[in-house]
């Protein structure tokens, strides 16, 4: 296999990449992240948030004080901006497939970002391009679709 650099491809767990996610997000909106805000964002509790900010900031992905709030590392910034870029992806690829309910389309694509390897992202983000330059392909996929089991 390939030697990658570290840094890109260090394994990261769903947790951590939810928050880098998450402190991206709120750098990105207010300028700074808190665990208040963090805690809201990831419905979980304001100990549990300090306890996995300290472990980020252990190893690497943030720099944290307890009272000036925190900085995404570079490696920090780029698992958060990996999460993101697939995020948005995800979101078109399930957009172009005509799936059309919010709620559906965000926890499917909170589940995916995290579990798909690179190979198959990069091939889902062909197909997404490809569809969305030719709608006809998918309007006929779907016309012959049975319903979804519920
Ligand atoms: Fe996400």
């Amino acid at each position: 296999m390939a030697a990658i650099s570290s840094s890109t491809r260090r394994r990261t767990t769903v947790a951590v990449e939810d928050y880098l996610e998450k402190i991206e997000q709120l750098i990105a909106q207010k300028g700074y992240a808190r665990v208040v805000d963090i805690a809201d964002g990831l419905k979980i509790s304001q100990a549990s948030v300090t306890a996995m900010v300290q472990r980020l900031d252990a190893e690497g992905f943030i720099k944290y004080e307890k009272y000036r709030g925190m900085v995404l590392t570079s490696s920090g910034l780029e698992v958060a901006r990996r999460i993101a870029h697939r995020h948005e992806l995800l979101t078109d690829f399930l957009r172009v497939l005509g799936i059309s309910d919010e709620k559906i389309i965000y926890d499917d694509v909170e589940g995916m970002e995290h579990h798909i390897s690179p190979e198959t992202f990069r091939a889902i983000e062909a197909l997404t391009r490809h569809l969305e330059s030719n709608p006809g392909i998918v309007a006929k996929a779907m016309s012959a679709a049975k319903p979804a089991d519920r």
